[in-house]
């Protein structure tokens, strides 16, 4: 699998139950079209394969349909980590989990889409990976116990931790300063971040609304942090 060898990898649910739209009795199940999505086998079969272990063969030969940009495909999973690897961005998003929060799939894909450095689950060791499309093959997350542990990690690493939430003395994310090697940790739907985790932050941002509702839900609010993160960083 892809976590660095010394991250404590989380355990994701089993496999993904197949999602269809809501029906009632009365309606028959309408057959989805099957699209076809990425590419086919290589052309020219195998005398024309590239010669690079980069590729995976079974891809060559059958296709690659995976949801992977075309600078990858028909790359082995391993090779396209190593690549990533070589030019990850300076920030880790990092979650709490205490009620198995629906979230963290698409934190996770979001957080492939952005090259974070990684990925922080913090309580529950299982987390629920249907939004995350299988793109936490190609991130690297590592679990802790408790926000304590959480801490100590980012002490010993160096790493500031942000918390992102709409409370009481939240400074205006779109305003501030963003440092470039930092944690965003983000709470759950409902209570929001733990007092622990307000506390074991350095500063507490918020993403600036304009409507009635009191928040946004908090994969889209990880999305837009770091979108905001690569507005300044990225290169
Ligand atoms: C649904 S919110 C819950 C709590 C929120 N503090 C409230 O007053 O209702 C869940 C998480 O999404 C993120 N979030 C949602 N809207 C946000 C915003 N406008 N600014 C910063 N974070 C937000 C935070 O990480 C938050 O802990």
């Amino acid at each position: 699998m892809t976590a660095s060898p010394d991250a404590d990898r989380s355990v994701p649910d089993g496999p993904e139950p197949s999602a269809g739209p809501a029906r009632t009795a009365a309606e028959p199940p309408e057959p989805e079209p099957q699209l076809p999505v990425g590419v086919g086998p290589w052309p020219g079969g195998p005398a024309a394969w590239p010669d690079d272990p980069r590729y995976d063969p079974e891809l060559l030969a059958h296709g690659d349909r995976r949801n992977v940009v075309d600078a990858y495909r028909y790359w082995t999973v391993d090779a396209i980590v190593a690549d990533l690897d070589t030019r990850r961005h300076g920030f880790h998003v990092a979650i709490e989990n205490w009620q198995h929060d629906m979230n963290i799939g698409s934190i996770v894909r979001s957080a492939n889409a952005f090259l974070a450095a990684e990925v922080h689950i913090i309580g529950r060791r299982r987390w629920n990976r249907r939004g995350a499309m299988v793109t936490d093959r190609y991130q690297h997350v590592r679990h802790h116990e408790d926000v304590s542990a959480f801490k100590e990690w980012a002490d010993a690493a160096s790493v500031p931790i942000i918390a992102v939430d709409n409370v009481e003395g939240s400074a205006p994310l779109d305003h501030g300063e963003v440092p470039e090697r930092c944690v965003f940790l983000f709470g759950q739907e409902g209570p929001g971040l733990s007092p622990e985790a307000l506390a074991a932050a350095s500063a507490v941002v918020e993403i600036t609304q304009y409507g009635s509702t009191r928040s946004i839900n908090a994969s889209a609010a990880a999305a837009v942090v770091m979108y905001e993160w690569c507005r300044r960083w990225a290169r």
